[in-house]
């Protein structure tokens, strides 16, 4: 089959690329720091840890119900996270299963008409691309929702702002035969301006009718596509940087487009900041004809594009950006050999402002980002966010703005300015924050130090940085260097509202060995994945050291999560589950976890999963179709109104009279009208 034939829905544990061969494996201090390690798991396949004991250090890895278990954090008055579910059975039904009492309805299938003349959606994918431009993308992943009246401090439960992202496409399923070549072996342009257009943002302003039923407000100035094609602004320290100049911006102030836009996260002021994930596939870059820059090698940017857009044949420059290959004789001015590098950040859209132009905040890092999670803000201290990247072997990072945080005042610009972290989990789980600041000591040290080796085994000789901007272009090659630790693909992350502890999925990793475990990434070829999380020092998200614990290992029944030689889970049949990957805390504090893994008898389909936090009570509350994943999720205010997406079903999902498979948001609502999980 052809590359576009490939479903690069992750499933497949070999999809995505190992680009961190660094040396930071932190198997040096082996035997001793594994007696100290506090949380193991027992008991699932291939993964008995025998004869590791715990420490018992206060913070976040206690596991009681003891309110004072803060780590120090000041805190609201404690709320009720229990869940009062009935936990339902693993399915591998091509349709939605909720607990009893629940009901779930699809809404904003793919190609729903939400802007300009509201094309009608045509189900033998006869849609033009002009038409895929005015609809709903492809691929639902990060979602948020956002009051109508939030701006005016209202909170309404009943109309507001349905964000989301459109991760990638599904070319079988794109057009009526599938993705088409010519004869000369280009691809027809609009396919390629539909394709692009499938990727992106949707904003859709939605309401409840009086029969309480959600639907788009027609006509609304809200409605709004974002595409792998709008233009977008370039900010904070790589704004005018020499490597990002492309043809499109001499002054490399701008450039074109959001790709790959997996999870999300909603600022503190009220916008959206999406996330460039897997961005590198998009480019096509012939390595018989230059060597590629370490921007790309990186991050795997090398050989053909994952859909061919260069090759469309109108031969316009929109299209031919996607081949970052140097033209002989030719510069940055002239060819796009930098465009890659206008990729891989949190890009932050302005959902009340239908005419803002995307910002792409380069202060954050450039990687493979999953998602950003805000910690909670507090007037006159700085902001801080959470961005993993998922990718085996990479970091978790912390942003920490340089100016205070005041609500009257507070924008993107913000996020301008600040330093970037990364962080490093000691095997007695203690964590620090290493800087990834030139002007911080240390790491200007070990820059200085590793110039002229090879920096892990990358192969890359690091010739130095030539400045802040090179090092946030490069921001993985920079956290190699501090000696970050690296993680089993980090994905979403989510903040505890009501003690501050922050919580991380660690989705899978079957690449690692068992030399290469760790206190954090304890097991060997970790197909499961497993949840971690941690307190910051003194309850102060800016503090530069932390105490972490493992939440949960995922597994099959049996698995047991084991604090000071004590099993504070075990997983049966309402729990199992496998590669944890959304997650997200409701506004009363329970935890909701999302999963994108393998599908088989024991796990059935894809699902999602509550979790009490204080307890570690966990069952299974949601399972989607065949094929899919689950993906992002959000609810009203009141929390009577669940939004979670469906990504990438593989049947004739959510209408069965269409022949093919439409991503979609299924909106789940208590009978009684109650809160969600309660
Ligand atoms: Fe797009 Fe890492 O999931
Ligand atoms: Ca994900
Ligand atoms: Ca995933």
């Amino acid at each position: 089959m052809a590359k576009h034939d490939l479903d690069p829905n992750y499933l497949d544990p070999n999809y995505e690329p190992v680009v961190n061969h660094s040396e930071n494996t932190p198997f040096h201090e082996v035997l001793s720091a594994r007696m100290q390690r506090r949380t193991v798991m027992k008991g699932s396949v291939g993964a008995a840890l025998a004869g590791v004991m715990g420490l018992g250090l206060v913070g976040c890895g206690s596991d009681s119900d003891d309110d004072d278990d803060t780590g120090g954090n000041v805190l609201p008055p404690k709320v009720d996270t229990k869940l009062g579910f009935q936990a339902i059975p693993v399915s591998t039904a091509n349709e939605v299963k909720v607990p009893e009492g629940y009901t779930a309805e699809a809404f904003l299938p793919w190609g729903t008409p939400i802007t300009g003349s509201y094309p009608e959606y045509r189900p033998d994918g006869s849609n033009t691309g002009a038409e895929q431009e005015q609809q709903v993308g492809m691929h639902h992943d990060g979602m948020h929702f956002y009051p109508i009246d939030v701006k005016s401090g209202g909170n309404s439960s009943e109309e507001g702002l349905l964000v989301m992202n459109h991760e990638y496409i599904d070319q079988s399923a794109i057009h009526t035969n599938g993705a088409t070549s010519n004869a000369d072996g280009l691809r027809p342009a609009d396919e390629v301006r539909k394709e692009i257009a499938a990727h992106g943002v949707s904003v859709v302003h939605i309401r409840k009718d009086s029969a309480g039923k959600w639907d788009v407000v027609f006509g609304s100035r809200f409605n709004r596509r974002i595409t792998g094609g709008t233009a977008m602004d370039i900010r904070g320290p790589l704004r005018g940087y020499g490597k990002l100049v492309t043809p499109y911006s001499l002054d490399a102030t701008e450039t074109r487009g959001t790709l790959n836009n997996c999870s999300m996260g909603p600022t503190p002021w009220g916008t959206y900041l999406t996330a460039e994930e897997n961005w590198h596939g998009y480019f096509a870059f012939d390595t018989d004809k230059a060597a590629r820059p370490r921007e790309y090698v990186r991050h795997g940017v090398g050989g053909s594009s994952r859909y061919d857009w260069e090759k469309a044949d109108s031969g316009l420059d929109q299209y031919r950006r996607f081949d970052v290959t140097p033209t002989p004789g030719g510069s940055a001015e002239t060819d796009y050999r930098n465009e890659a590098c206008t990729f891989g950040y949190m890009v932050e859209i302005d959902p009340f402002s239908p005419e803002s132009k995307p910002q792409k905040r380069t202060s954050l890092g450039r990687f493979g980002h999953e998602g950003v999670i805000f910690a909670p803000v507090t007037e006159g201290q700085p902001v801080v966010c959470y961005s993993g990247d998922d990718s085996r072997f990479e970091y978790i990072y912390k942003f920490v703005s340089a100016r205070p945080y005041y609500a009257a005042s507070a924008d993107g610009s913000l996020l301008d300015e600040g330093t970037l972290y990364v962080a490093r989990f000691n095997d007695d789980g203690t964590g620090e924050w290493l800087s990834l600041s030139l002007k911080d000591e240390t790491f200007a040290g070990k820059v200085a130090a590793a110039k002229g080796k090879e920096v892990g085994r990358s192969g890359i000789v690091f010739d130095g940085f030539d400045s802040q901007a090179d090092v946030l272009l490069n921001t993985r090659l920079a956290a190699d260097i501090a000696g970050a630790t690296p993680m089993d693909r980090p994905e979403w992350g989510a903040v505890d509202p009501n003690n501050g502890d922050v919580y991380f999925t660690l989705t899978n990793n079957s690449k690692r060995t068992d030399a290469e475990t760790d206190a954090a990434n304890p097991i060997a070829n970790n197909i499961n994945g497993h949840i971690i999380r941690w307190t910051e020092a003194d309850g102060n998200h800016a503090a530069m050291a932390f105490e972490w614990d493992i939440f949960v290992f995922a597994g099959e029944q049996g698995t047991e999560t084991v604090v000071d030689g004590e099993a504070v889970v075990t997983l049966g049949d309402e729990n199992i589950f496998n590669s944890p990957d959304g997650l997200w805390f409701d506004y009363n504090g329970r935890l909701w976890i999302q999963t994108d893994g393998y599908s088989n008898e024991t796990f059935g389909n894809q699902m999602m999963l509550a979790a009490d936090p204080a307890t570690r009570d966990i069952r299974r509350f949601f399972v989607g179709p065949v094929g899919c994943e689950v993906t992002g999720v959000v609810t009203t205010p009141d929390t009577s109104n669940m939004f979670v997406n469906i990504q990438h079903p593989r049947a004739n999902w959510p209408n069965a009279s269409e022949d093919r498979p439409r991503d979609a948001t299924v909106i789940v609502t208590r009978n009684d009208g109650g809160v969600i999980g309660a």
